[in-house]
C-alpha cells in the first residue's frame, strides 16, 4: 500500500488523489478542498452542534493536504496522517507556514501513535475504499473511534457504490449505526468520482439520521 501511494505521489498526486477532473494546478486543487469542507463537513458539524474552533481533529489519509488546509483554518489543531511519506512530504510543502498542522506517517492498519480519547473529531475522505480488505477498513474505523474522546464526532466518507463516470457524487449522512465500509468501488489506482457516503456521528451517542444532501 505504502509503496503504491508513494509512487502515485511522485507521478501525479492530484490525479491519483482525485481524477474527477483535470486539475489546472494547486490553486484549483486546494479550492476543491475548501468546497469539499463546505459541502461535506460543515453541514454535518452544524447538525451535530459542533463548533470546530479550538478543537483537535485527526485526518486519516490526508494526501497532500487538500482538506487539511480547510480544517486548519477552522480547527485549533489538525493532525494529518497518511500511509505515504511522499504524500506527507508534499503536504508539508504545500501547507508550509500553516502552524496548527502536525503531519505523521501511519502504518495503514492502525492509529497506534495516538492515545485513546485524544481527538474531538476524526475525519477521513476518499481513503477507506482504497484499503485492500474490508476487515482492515473496519479496523481503521475502530481506530478512529478509539482515538475520539467520549462524545467526539467522526465523519467518514468512502466510495460505496458502482463507479459513476459523471462525477456527480452524492453524500448520505447518518448515525454511527449506518456507517461502515463496503466492498466495490474503483480499483486502487482509480480515485472515485461516483457515489460516496458520509457517515457521521458522535462517539457514545447517536445523532439523528439525515438524508441525501446532494453534491
Ligand atoms: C484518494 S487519496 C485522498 C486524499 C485526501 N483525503 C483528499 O481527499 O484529498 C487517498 C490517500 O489515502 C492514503 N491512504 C491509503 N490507504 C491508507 C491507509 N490504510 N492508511 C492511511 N492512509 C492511507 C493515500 O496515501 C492517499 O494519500
Amino acid at each position: 500500500m505504502q509503496r503504491d501511494w508513494d509512487e502515485r505521489a511522485r507521478k501525479d498526486p492530484f490525479f491519483y488523489i482525485d481524477s474527477a477532473r483535470a486539475w489546472s494546478g494547486a490553486e484549483e486543487f486546494f479550492e476543491a478542498g475548501e468546497q469539499g469542507y463546505r459541502r461535506l463537513v460543515e453541514p454535518e458539524l452544524r447538525a451535530l452542534g459542533v463548533d470546530p474552533c479550538g478543537k483537535r481533529l485527526l485526518e486519516l489519509g490526508c494526501g497532500v493536504g487538500r482538506m487539511t488546509r480547510a480544517f486548519a483554518q477552522r480547527f485549533g489543531r489538525v493532525v494529518a496522517v497518511d500511509i505515504s511519506g511522499e504524500m506527507l512530504r508534499l503536504g508539508r510543502s504545500y501547507l508550509a507556514g500553516v502552524a496548527n498542522v502536525d503531519w505523521a506517517q501511519v502504518s495503514g492498519v492502525d492509529l497506534a501513535p495516538f492515545q485513546d480519547g485524544s481527538f474531538d473529531v476524526a475525519f477521513t475522505h476518499l481513503v477507506l475504499q482504497h484499503v485492500p480488505d474490508e476487515e482492515t477498513a473496519l479496523d481503521l474505523v475502530r481506530e478512529m473511534l478509539r482515538v475520539l474522546r467520549p462524545g467526539g464526532v467522526f465523519l467518514i466518507e468512502f466510495n460505496s457504490g458502482p463507479h459513476q463516470a459523471d462525477g456527480g457524487g452524492r453524500t448520505a449522512a447518518g448515525s454511527a449505526r449506518r456507517g461502515g465500509a463496503t466492498r466495490g468501488g474503483p480499483p486502487p489506482d482509480r480515485p472515485p468520482a461516483g457515489v460516496s457516503h458520509m457517515a457521521g456521528g458522535g462517539a457514545g451517542r447517536s445523532p439523528g439520521s439525515r438524508g441525501d444532501v446532494g453534491a
